[in-house]
């Protein structure tokens, strides 16, 4: 008997996301987590500054469960591509501007996409991949000459896990950011959980000094034209107020960087 060549069904990208998917999504809701609502999202709609641009299009790599396509003007065509395909599912259902696609992509792997964009994002998922040259590779293919790429991520010189923290100098009654390691390039699972242990789901983290994500941009054919470095906006109270304040204000959350294409 002949056996038939059946054509090979296309892999689902495969993601440490995807079991996450449920709690990241309740995590997130309809508006966006915290520091969406209070700095990032602001601040990115800021830098891309749409209203200035004629025929804006936004391509949102890792878009997760598409929180910011629920804040753009809903006139603008936007693409968001995620791996996790527990969120895009949730994207979809939010979602019914027919001007919005979603798409289940690995960002790191060559995409095919039907049009180019005048902007794309990046935004808290750098840290969450491998390889995260080929994903700047991906903005550079599908933007239009002179496109933005905004990237957003856990500040890379202040927020290693496991290898920066809090540390409080009684002497002086300051509290300083310390630092164990940071020119390593390093690989790090964190709990979704941490309360169950082992039994949490991880993700992966990567670090990579600031010093790498500027080579690989210049490599894959973008400038840096602005970076900014946003601080929490929250406030203590009570007896270390004054310290936790100030480390607060001295010490970023979030690098964001402004490329653009050759
Ligand atoms: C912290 S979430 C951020 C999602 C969204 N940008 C936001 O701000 O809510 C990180 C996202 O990166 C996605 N991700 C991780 N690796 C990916 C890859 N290789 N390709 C596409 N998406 C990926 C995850 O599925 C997840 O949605």
């Amino acid at each position: 008997m002949e056996r038939q060549n059946r054509p090979n069904k296309p892999k689902p990208p495969q993601t440490s996301w995807h079991s996450v998917g449920k709690w990241y999504n309740a995590a997130v809701g309809d508006d966006g987590h915290y520091y969406h609502k209070q700095i990032i999202l602001p601040g990115v709609l800021r830098l891309m500054n749409l209203k200035k641009h004629k025929n804006a299009s936004i391509l949102d790599l890792a878009c997760g469960q598409g929180v910011l396509a629920r804040h753009l003007p809903p006139e603008l065509p936007y693409t968001g591509v995620d791996a996790a395909n527990s969120l895009i599912k949730e994207a979809k259902k939010a979602d019914h501007n027919p001007l919005h696609e979603y798409l289940l992509n690995d960002i790191t792997k060559p995409l095919t996409l039907k049009s180019t964009y005048s902007h794309a994002t990046i935004i808290l998922a750098l840290q969450n991949l491998e390889f995260p040259a080929n994903a700047f590779k991906n903005a550079h293919t599908y933007l239009e000459a002179n496109g933005m790429l905004v990237l957003v991520l856990n500040h890379p010189c202040f927020r290693i896990p496991r290898q920066s923290s809090w540390q409080i100098d009684e002497a002086k009654k300051i509290q300083y950011r310390r630092l164990d390691r940071y020119a390593s390039e390093l690989k790090i699972p964190i709990q979704a959980h941490p309360s169950k242990q082992e039994s949490s789901p991880s993700t992966w983290s990567f670090h990579h000094p600031l010093s790498t994500y500027s080579r690989w941009l210049r490599e894959e054919g973008f400038y840096i034209e602005l970076i900014e470095e946003w601080c929490s906006d929250k406030t203590s109270t009570g007896s270390a107020a004054k310290m936790e304040n100030r480390s607060r204000e001295e010490f970023p959350l979030f690098l964001t960087i402004v490329a653009r294409k050759h």
